[in-house]
């Protein structure tokens, strides 16, 4: 835990209810990843700046390092652990496998996140929208050209 022990709360993660006890400044990745042991999520920066953490809240793409988890309480997250269980992240996850889009793959999980919702919330988003979504998701490794391939096949996927 990334925090003393302080409140308990409820939160709905991968479509099922889990009680958790945290402290009240805790973020949600900590909690993720140290309590439920859901490791997908990653920590890069823990300042809001690279995208490694992110995850679904109400599918909306969220970071999670920095806003505590307990202002998550009634939100339905979802983590790259459960994002096949959406038909459209499933079909992103797959165009990633397809496109090789990962080297390191730390940024990856968060790129499909972006992907997720950017396609599940926008009907046929363009090159400029594909681009503002993945924007804030920083790749090392420059695997930003194959991320673009994986969104595009799953773009044509979701919307043929
Ligand atoms: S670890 Fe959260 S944005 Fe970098
Ligand atoms: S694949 Fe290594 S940081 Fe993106």
């Amino acid at each position: 835990m990334g925090a003393d022990s302080g409140v308990t709360f409820g939160l709905r993660i991968n479509g099922e209810q889990r009680e958790i006890a945290a402290g009240p400044e805790t973020p949600l990745i900590y909690v993720l990843r140290d309590e439920l042991g859901l490791k997908g999520t990653k920590l890069g920066c823990g300042l809001e700046q690279c995208g490694a953490c992110a995850v679904l809240a109400d599918a909306k793409p969220v970071m999670s390092c920095v806003t505590p988890a307990a202002a998550f309480a009634g939100r339905e997250i979802v983590t790259i652990e459960g994002i096949a269980a959406l038909p459209t992240g499933a079909r992103v996850q797959s165009a990633f496998l397809d496109a090789a889009a990962a080297q390191c793959g730390y940024c990856t999980p968060g790129l499909v996140v972006a992907a997720t919702a950017l396609l599940s919330g926008t009907s046929k988003p363009g090159r400029d929208a594909i681009r503002a979504a993945l924007t804030p998701h920083l790749c090392r490794c420059g695997s930003h050209p194959r991320v673009l391939r994986a969104v595009d096949a799953a773009l044509a996927a979701c919307w043929p």
